[in-house]
């Protein structure tokens, strides 16, 4: 029998001790052993819950006990979760958690703890909620050089997207219903700027190009400035804006990576991902492009992924998975300016003038004093260049 202890009864801890409970015999038969919640760690207290007498209030409880092997760590954040993760391995504990902003920021240190003490930290629902991506590059796509990574990696902001273009929901109404569905953050402004898909590409990155990207250093920009009017000119040219996180390997043995909304023609599958669904891309050198897609977000399809690392933890007491990514250096990371790309553009000028600033443009459409238009390819630091100071309403790059 494994015992395993739960740290963090929110949405996605419940829904670990809830599918252990719904499918507990083809959760054991695949650990080849009993899986058993021994105990629930949470400040709060949950007196009417059927688990009631498996909480505890004490991690000293959980760590003293010789009897549970693995922790699963869903408090999230880096403050008691990153205390509590490494004293688990320092006590003999594997580690399976679905905390983003802590194997974003820390995994690579973690990662070297639990090599030095023959243990497993797993993190396969850090990124993409159910879908299995991160044993996917690490393992299935290893014979690749992978060159780009990119991808929905929000489901919150997928969702927002959608209901607003789709059901005219309003960014208010859309964004209560995420919280409601359990898909944001407990504070929603890390989906919202893009900082939860800046920490998955980050992951994403970390593992492909085998360096760590500290998270502080990608250019984020989130959903909170796309307009009606962006997503309307979307439309036009039958796209969609999508927030994305995008990671290349350059030549130079350097990475880039950023989030920022692109418009997404139709041709590019990922337009139609639509809701909680997040989609990535995976490009490699023999492999070519390699896609999954499924629900990034949401109690049980995230409860589905660290349940099978908690499998994997099980069979694997005495053999470590080979997961693992080096310190990475100050110059590894390289600016996202010089990319090409092609670019949608409003402006608050006229056909003339934009032809004469940008050379060749494709106009989508034209207000009183303001043209939408598309140009390129060029990359983001010609641009600023050519407009000299000059201001844009708006401005995506154009993911083809
Ligand atoms: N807030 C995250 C999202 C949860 O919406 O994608 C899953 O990581």
């Amino acid at each position: 029998m494994v015992n395993i202890a739960v740290l963090g009864y929110g949405v996605v801890g419940s829904g670990v001790v809830e599918l252990i409970k719904t499918n507990y015999e083809k959760i054991s038969s695949s650990a080849a052993q009993e899986v058993k919640v021994k105990y629930i760690l949470d400040v709060r207290s949950f007196p009417d819950s059927p688990y009631a007498e498996l909480f505890v209030d004490s991690f000293e409880v959980i760590e003293n006990d010789p009897q549970v092997q693995i922790v699963v760590e869903t408090i999230g954040g880096t403050g008691a979760a990153y205390e509590y993760t490494k004293r688990s391995i320092l006590a003999g504990k594997s580690v399976v958690t679905s905390n983003k902003e802590l194997v974003a920021v820390h995994g690579q240190e973690i990662l070297e703890l639990a090599r030095q003490k023959n243990l497993n930290y797993l993190f396969e629902a850090s990124v993409g909620g159910g879908i299995p991506i991160l044993r996917p590059i690490s393992q299935c796509l290893s014979a690749n050089e992978i060159y780009e990574i990119y991808g929905i990696l929000n489901g919150t902001t997928n969702y927002i997207l959608s209901q607003m273009l789709l059901n005219g929901s309003s960014f208010e109404k859309a964004l209560e219903n995420a919280k409601a569905k359990g898909y944001a953050e407990a504070d929603p402004t890390a989906d919202i700027k893009g900082i939860d898909t800046c920490r998955k590409i980050c992951i994403l990155a970390d593992l492909a190009f085998g360096s760590h990207i500290n998270p502080d250093r990608v250019p984020t920009y989130g959903i909170e400035n796309i307009t009606e009017e962006d997503m309307a000119y979307a439309k036009v040219m039958g796209a969609k804006i999508k927030l994305v996180g995008r990671a290349l390997r350059r030549e130079e043995d350097s990475v880039v990576a950023y989030v920022a909304p692109h418009i997404l023609p139709e041709s590019n599958l990922l337009s139609n991902v639509e809701d909680v669904f997040n989609c990535i891309v995976v490009r490699g050198n023999a492999i070519g492009d390699a896609m999954f897609y499924g629900k990034g977000a949401g109690k049980l399809p995230t409860a589905s992924a660290v349940v099978a690392d908690v499998i994997d933890a099980a069979k694997h007491f005495n053999a470590r998975k080979y997961i693992y990514w080096e310190k990475g250096s100050e110059d590894y990371l390289s600016d996202p300016l010089l990319m090409e790309s092609r670019w949608f553009i409003r402006a608050e000028m006229g056909e003339e003038e934009a032809e004469k600033i940008f050379g060749s443009i494709q106009v989508i459409g034209e207000k009183p004093g303001a043209i939408a238009f598309t140009v390129g390819p060029v990359s983001e630091k010609v641009l600023i260049e050519k407009l000299n100071g000059r201001r844009l309403i708006s401005c995506y790059r154009i993911l083809d």
